[in-house]
């Protein structure tokens, strides 16, 4: 066979050869054919973003089989004789979108729209495989699409509005079309499904075959035995271990029929090694009910939790367990499943043709598996007697790999084991499978309460788990061995105490729901509306364009950066010779040939601070620091030349990486810390009845932007053409033009929409400009710049972390009379980061009022990249350090903290830190009507009943409030309208970046309210450095506003200039008036500025008020935990269009869940790089980590006087209310301490509070075990 077939979107394409076999699908999708309406991010299977749906025939089932995968894992050429959809194929606006397009636009479940292809084609291929399909089955189908704006919420709506029993109004199943044409490569005839080509090629580097058969497989084996080979199936394990490089053959096993066989007796099953994922739980869970084989059902729920739907359809059951034998380290949920119900394996020796059956613990143990197949895996029935079960407990609630696994198999009669229990544990250590001596312990025991903890003590001592930074402690890993063993236990005993009684179950999720309420203000239609996004239907059907989605312009060249591995160091040489012998590496840029400064400054033309070096010249500062730039001719060879330059170091000195050692030594930036003084703290102290004091931590966050940094430079006739995704293009604008020492005009910048933000797109991108237009420059080529997300991740800068030591005084009542902070903040290696400190400041009084406060900020020095924005970059520690000093004072008082909370509320006639009387300040009542819709009061009651009858798991409410002071920042945001006399359409260009957070559409909504014409005219354009020059940052959630009040004045100045023709022609319709106009030589193109000022308050144009009711309930016994239901009550006065306002409320919670429960960087302590650098170590939330009954409510009748068109910002300040889901959980776990120890203590707040936190603070140990 000489070539490689595929057909896309029905068309048939003939795969070039001349690509490497590593190559993925949807690196042809995106840069051979130009399908770039799938996207691409992880590169790790991990995201979602690049899904695809695939349809071919599988030997397994002789029939056309249609399913979603991540293209990025997909190799090119496994894809012969398959169809493939991309959502091109599915809809378009000119076609007509497809119902999945339509509903995703339909219900706000786009913001900045980089998720949507991957979340629309993973709902295709689900409709595919189910037509009639459950909303249960909708919810967990989205484990593996990562969306960092949404929230999740209106996607699940959307999603849920297809199934048939979904409760969505106004919404139906579908019948869903078949696009493929089905049509077989090589008869051209439909396709029947019933054979699989083989398949022999040549492509560039390496040979790549599709055997059929296993003796053909085995010949292929035995021939390349002295070569490098890869057999591979989903080839999903190169998401987690990508460093195999390059093979000289591939053999591809899909074809291989004996591979998928099936076969069920009485006494086994055996399942073929290329059954994938998804199909071995529907093989299962069809025996599960026959004799010998219930254990299956326990088998399958697990299975569900492995990776996510899409690795599930393409990912086999052997690959997995190869993955384990390959890297006994590897947490396989699969391995630790099969070997407790003593698995075998059928293996097939390529040498001697033999095929043989062997335990499935030899994979770890005794066999050489390098010239071998796993063909088949035997699953024996389990006696009657035996109780299986298993565990996964993980950082969040799907997609994530195991902290510990475990199943436990154990023979009993009544309360006595007979025989020897299996117990298998996986996360522990790579050589770690046994619990042998509490095997053997428990062998034969009748179970009491001493045996129980006499086995929860040996298996948390003889577990010996690997010390790693990217592991949870060994203590907690040993601990939950235990409370899992214990939970097994204690499942077996059938009349153990009804307070125990929850102990052995997981915490059950059931279908999430939300509802919304809001007003709407008609009279101002189609401002303050609820209507869906303007870009909502071009984001939902892939047709948005991003900077790494432009085409590929002539000559264009690929630029990687050599990132410094070490923290601290000085630089002796860079040696690129290597990397210049590399085929498609053109030039080496480096300090030396910056024809400028090597310089971009941090903040602007907004702070005045010090320059971070583009390239470093001489000392890094952290690992990660962009050293110098390869370009080439394709991505591949610039990366692969990135990594041969040879970089030499005269000094490498051990990194500072913690705020307490750079404390320790002194690495305070001084000159910049930050006192703040408010009434007279040092006399409050006398005057209080009471003290308490603590620290409070949290940990850093990355912003999870779902497209990475990009910005490509292009040379023009006079000057360089250059589109960044970025928040700041003024600073952009800046950089480029500052490194090749040319003036502004030079640089023409365009920033077109961006894949979301959250503030990492403020400073970092101009790294990213400078770069490709210094490389556009001296290579007089065209230059992309994008970063893969292992390179960002190492690149950028982050949320600043915090220590902060707090003092509080207060009376007997609760009123909280001084408050003393001392902050320690690690900015990172320049002292730049100190404005996030003075944020910090600027909200340290949140939503309390208190009279007397001490504040010092620390801005300290480590060997990091300087820090970032990240969403509300004040608001966030400031919230969490008074939410919880609150806390702390309820507790010292024995009050639930909601009660403190209330007392010292700001209310109006409150003089804030400022001086500021607050009028108009709706806190108070934003917190009442918050109790009454969330009926607190009652819920209160039932928790206290649930936590008295349940010692295992426990629940609690916390409430949160924000006062988020909203500022004006910077000289203004200008916008240009543009009528177009002969249809009368308009075009608006303006200064602020639209990144998902609805701005075009408040934009369009404020010029259609004033021009009185419909929005379907308009369109907003992408921001240009030449129409909305010297442009702020877009940030601080003040930009929609800003902007859209700025393009509502240029609107009024046309309407003004309008008027006389108007007047002339009152019946005139919109077309022939602006007919009227031009041909009465009447301009119709306006610009405009709205200048931002302070009135009378010295740093905020008004306050967001909002405030949060979070219940959830915590496994005591693994520190999991679930969010039960959210409550939302905010102010923000006449909404300008209620549903994006909404959008964003739910994002900005999630966004902080992530931040206080989940999301945590972890570093090489020696190296100083950073380990969470991709999505297999880092975690935001997905699905089902979001409220499971959520409400958000906006107050009406409440315009704010202060803002523009009586609206209040709302991008940030929801976050702050997140800080809940921490504060409930901690409350939850206080409950629980306070019953097991009898102690009425206060856990200390560390942010993230991981299940290993949560577990760790109430203490377990085997005395407080019960039965
Ligand atoms: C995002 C993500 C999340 C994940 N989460 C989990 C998780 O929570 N729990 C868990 O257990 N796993 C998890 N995994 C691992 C996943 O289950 C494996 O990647 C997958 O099962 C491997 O199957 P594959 O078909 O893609 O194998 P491939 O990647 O194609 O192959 C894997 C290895 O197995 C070899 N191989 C494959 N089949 C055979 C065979 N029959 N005989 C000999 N060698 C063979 C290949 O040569 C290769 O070395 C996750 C993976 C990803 C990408
Ligand atoms: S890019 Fe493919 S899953 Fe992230
Ligand atoms: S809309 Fe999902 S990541 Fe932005």
């Amino acid at each position: 066979m000489a070539d490689v077939r595929c057909f896309i979107n029905g068309k048939e394409h003939i795969v070039p050869l001349t690509l490497p076999a590593t190559t993925t699908l949807n690196e042809y999708l995106r840069e051979t054919v130009g399908l770039k309406g799938t996207k691409v991010m992880c590169h790790e299977a991990g995201c979602g973003c690049c899904a695809v749906t695939v349809t071919h025939a599988t030997p397994e089932s002789d029939r056309l089989e249609t399913y979603s995968v991540q293209s990025c894992v997909t190799p090119l050429y496994a894809v012969d004789g398959w169809q493939i959809n991309t959502i091109e194929g599915i809809g378009s606006q000119k076609k007509g979108l497809h119902p999945i397009q339509e509903r995703v636009a339909k219900f706000n479940g786009t913001q900045c729209g980089y998720c949507t292809p991957g979340v629309v084609m993973n709902m295709y291929g689900l409709l595919h495989q189910k037509p009639k399909i459950t909303a249960q089955e909708v919810e967990d189908n989205f484990d593996g699409n990562i969306c960092r704006c949404t929230g999740y919420r209106p996607i699940l709506d959307a999603m849920k509005s297809f199934a048939n029993d979904g409760n969505i109004p106004g919404c139906e199943a579908i019948d869903i079309e078949d696009l493929n044409k089905n049509l077989c490569p090589k008869t051209g005839e439909t396709c029947q499904g019933k054979c699989t080509r083989r398949l022999d090629v040549q492509v560039n580097g390496a040979r790549w075959y599709r055997p059929v058969t296993l003796a053909e497989l085995g010949k292929l084996m035995t021939d390349y035995k002295d070569k490098k080979i890869r057999p591979v199936f989903g080839n999903t394990s190169t998401g987690i271990y990508k460093k195999g490089g390059l093979c000289d053959a591939y053999f591809d096993m899909r074809g291989v029929k004996e591979l998928y066989s099936f076969e069920a007796t009485s006494t086994t099953i055996r399942l073929g090694a290329a059954t994938t994922l998804t199909h071995v739980i529907e093989r299962l869970k069809a025996h599960q009910e026959k004799p010998g084989f219930s254990y299956l059902s326990e088998v399958c729920k697990h299975l569900k939790v492995v990776a996510n739907v899409m690795v599930r359809n393409t990912a086999c059951i052997g690959g997995n367990l190869m993955v384990k034998y390959w890297h006994h380290e590897f947490p396989s949920d699969v391995f630790t499943l099969l070997e407790c119900a003593g698995a075998n394996l059928e293996i097939y020796d390529t040498a001697s043709g033999q095929k043989s059956i062997t335990p499935i613990l030899d994979l770890l143990t005794k066999l050489k598996m390098g010239d071998k197949v796993l063909t088949a895996i035997i699953l024996p029935s389990l006696a009657d007697n035996v109780h299986y079960k298993s565990f996964k407990v993980t950082p969040r609630w799907q997609n994530a790999h195991a902290y510990v696994n475990a199943a436990f198999g154990i023979p009993v009669d009544g309360l006595t084991i007979k025989g020897r229990p299996s117990l298998v544990l996986g996360g522990i250590s790579a050589n770690t499978i046994h619990a042998t001596k509490t095997e053997d312990f428990l062998a034969n025991k009748t179970l009491s309460i001493g045996v129980i903890k006499e086995a929860f003590a040996l298996i948390r001592d003889e577990l010996k788990p690997t010390e790693s930074p990217l592991e949870t402690s060994a203590k907690y890993r040993k601990d939950l061995a235990g409370g899992l063993l214990y939970k097994v236990l204690l499942g077996l005993h059938k009349s153990r105490g009804s307070k125990v009684w929850s102990g052995p179950n997981d915490l059950h999720r059931p279908l999430s729901s939300g509802i919304q309420t809001f007003q709407e203000m008609s009279h101002e239609f189609p401002l303050k509306r609820a209507g869906p996004k303007m870009d909502a239907a071009v984001q939902a059907s892939g047709e948005a364009v991003y900077v790494n989605d432009m085409p590929k312009v002539q000559n264009e060249l690929y630029a990687a950066f050599t990132l410094a591995d070490v923290a601290s160091a000085t630089i002796e040489s860079l040696d690129a010779s290597e990397a210049l012998k590399l085929p498609g590496v053109t030039h080496f840029l480096s300090a030396k040939d910056i024809i400028g400064e090597n310089h971009y400054k941090f903040g602007g033309n907004l702070f005045d601070m010090p320059q971070h070096e583009v390239f470093a010249s001489k000392e890094v500062y952290y690992n990660g620091q962009p050293l110098c730039l390869i370009l080439a001719e394709t991505q591949s060879a610039a990366n692969e030349g990135a990594k041969r330059v040879k970089v030499t170091y005269s000094e490498i000195r051990p990194p500072v990486l913690t705020i307490e050692e750079s404390l320790a030594k002194d690495m305070e930036f001084k000159h910049v810390r930050k006192t703040v003084v408010v009434g007279e703290p040092d006399e409050a102290w006398s005057t209080v009845d009471h003290t308490v004091e603590g620290t409070i931590r949290m940990g850093s966050q990355y912003h999870f932007y779902m497209e990475t940094q990009v910005s490509l430079a292009v040379p023009s006739e006079d000057g360089i053409d250059l589109y960044s995704s970025t928040q700041y293009s003024d600073m952009c604008h800046h950089a480029a033009a500052q490194i090749i020492g040319k003036p502004f005009n030079y640089i023409n910048i365009t920033v077109p929409r961006i894949g979301g933000g959250f503030g990492g797109k403020s400073f970092d991108p101009a790294l990213l400009s400078s770069a490709a237009t210094l490389a556009a420059y001296i290579s007089d080529r065209p230059v992309r710049l994008n970063l893969d997300l292992n390179s960002n991740i190492r690149i950028c800068g982050k949320r600043p972390p915090f220590v902060a030591k707090y003092k509080a005084g207060f009376n007997n009542d609760g009123a909280v009379q001084v408050v003393d902070i001392d902050f320690a903040s690690d900015i990172g290696f320049t002292d730049q980061g100190h404005i996030l400190t003075i944020d910090a400041a600027t909200y340290m009084d949140m939503s309390y009022f208190v009279p007397n406060w001490h504040w010092v900020g620390r801005s300290m020095k480590t060997n990091k990249k300087s820090v970032q924005p990240v969403r509300a970059p004040g608001a966030v520690p400031s919230a969490l350090i008074i939410e919880s000093i609150m806390e702390h004072v309820a507790k010292a008082l024995d009050k639930h903290p909601m009660r403190i909370k209330e007392i010292n509320l700001y209310q109006n006639g409150h003089k804030d830190i400022y001086g500021h009387i607050l009028q108009n300040c709706t806190l108070k009542e934003v917190w009442q009507r918050l109790k009454d819709v969330a009926e607190i009061e009652g819920r209160l009651k039932q928790v206290d009943n649930f936590n008295r009858e349940n010692t295992w798991k426990k629940r609690a409410i916390s409430m949160t409030a924000c006062k988020h002071g909203i500022q004006f920042y910077g000289p203004g945001f200008g916008a240009t309208v543009s009528i177009f006399c002969r249809d009368g359409s308009v075009a608006i260009t303006q200064g602020g970046v639209e990144m998902g957070q609805g701005l075009y559409t408040k934009v369009a909504q404020g010029v259609a309210y004033v021009l009185g014409i419909s929005l379907d005219n308009i369109k907003v354009r992408p921001m240009q450095g030449i129409s909305s020059p010297n442009s702020s940052i877009t940030g601080a959630s003040v930009v929609s506003e800003s902007s859209m009040q700025a393009a509502i004045k240029a609107a009024e100045i046309l309407k003004e200039r309008m008027r006389p023709i108007r007047e002339k022609f009152p019946d005139a319709n919109w077309k022939e008036l602006c007919m009227k106009c031009d041909a009465n030589k009447i301009d119709l193109s306006a610009r405009s500025f709205n200048k931002h000022e302070l009135f009378d308050h010295p740093v905020f144009n008004y306050n967001t008020y909002a405030a949060a009711a979070t219940e959830t309930e915590v496994d005591i016994l693994t520190g999991e935990s679930q969010i039960r239901r959210v409550d939302i009550m905010a102010d923000y006065g006449e909404s300008l269009n209620p549903v994006i306002d909404i959008g964003q409320t739910e994002g900005a919670f999630v966004m902080g869940l992530g931040n206080f429960l989940i999301e945590d960087t972890k570093f090489d302590m020696e190296t100083g790089r950073i380990l969470s650098d991709g999505t297999w170590n880092y975690k935001p939330p997905t699905s089902k980590d979001i409220p499971i009954d959520w409400r958000i409510h906006l107050l009406p009748n409440t315009p704010n006087p202060s803002g523009i068109r009586s609206s209040k910002a709302c991008g940030e300040p929801p976050i702050s209310l997140s800080t809940g889901v921490l504060l409930a959980n901690k409350l939850a776990l206080e409950y629980a301490r306070q019953e097991l120890f009898g102690k009425k203590d206060f856990i200390p707040v560390d942010a993230p509070f991981t299940p290993e936190k949560a577990h760790q603070s109430v203490g377990i140990n085997e005395s407080i075990l019960m039965m």
